[in-house]
């Protein structure tokens, strides 16, 4: 009767320990695939808490860093959200509102993947982060929106950009608090595929 335990309590360590093994390799083959796509991490960052994620986030992807630079920054009167004269809150007021850009991604054509990272204001997404998404074409091209936020979701901000890119296949994307590990984004980008 011992034997018989002894035997089946061996099996079982055999037959965990395989799961395991199966387990790792799993996870390894994801990454490895994940790793053949050539990815973009584009951020915007008025006060510095997107570019943070954005680059732990490109760090743990392999992938390349791309700042969606204002062309004009934004001053800390242009971002008070209380005042509905500033500039930031004119522009989110405004569906057609287009901040320029100062620089350009030389090839996009070679990026299959690009995560494009913003604050949220006023429960969406910025309007440069629109300037950036028709600036650009991405059909046939994986888009993953992700952002930092006082308390806010994701809101529309998917489905926004999806209608500027309608050719692009834009994911629903997360938010992200500011102190984010770097396990955590790793395991949200492997997820993705
Ligand atoms: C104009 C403006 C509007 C904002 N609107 C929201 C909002 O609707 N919901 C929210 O939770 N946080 C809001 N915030 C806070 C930012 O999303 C948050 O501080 C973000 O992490 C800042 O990121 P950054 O440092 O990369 O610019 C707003 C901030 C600004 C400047």
């Amino acid at each position: 009767m011992k034997k018989t335990l002894l035997i089946l309590f061996t099996g079982l360590i055999f037959l965990g320990c395989l799961a395991l093994l199966a387990g790792f390799s799993a996870k390894e083959k994801d990454e490895k695939i994940m790793t053949n796509k050539k990815i973009l991490v584009s951020y915007f960052s008025a006060t510095g808490t997107t570019k943070n994620v954005a680059q732990k986030l490109a760090l743990v992807t392999g992938a390349d860093l791309f700042e969606i630079k204002p062309l004009k920054p934004y001053t800390n009167a242009d971002l008070d959200w209380r005042d509905e004269q500033s500039r930031s809150s004119l522009e989110m007021k405004d569906s057609t509102s287009r901040p320029q850009i100062a620089s350009k991604i030389e090839d996009i054509s070679k990026y299959d993947i690009v995560f494009v990272g913003f604050p949220i204001w006023w429960y969406r997404e910025p309007s440069i982060i629109d300037t950036f998404i028709e600036s650009y074409d991405f059909s046939n091209k994986i888009i993953i929106p992700f952002a930092t936020s006082g308390t806010s979701l994701m809101g529309d901000s998917a489905q926004n950009i999806q209608k500027l890119a309608p050719n692009a296949k834009v994911f629903e994307g997360k938010r992200f608090p500011s102190n984010v590990s770097e396990e955590v984004l790793k395991d949200w980008a492997f997820e993705q595929f």
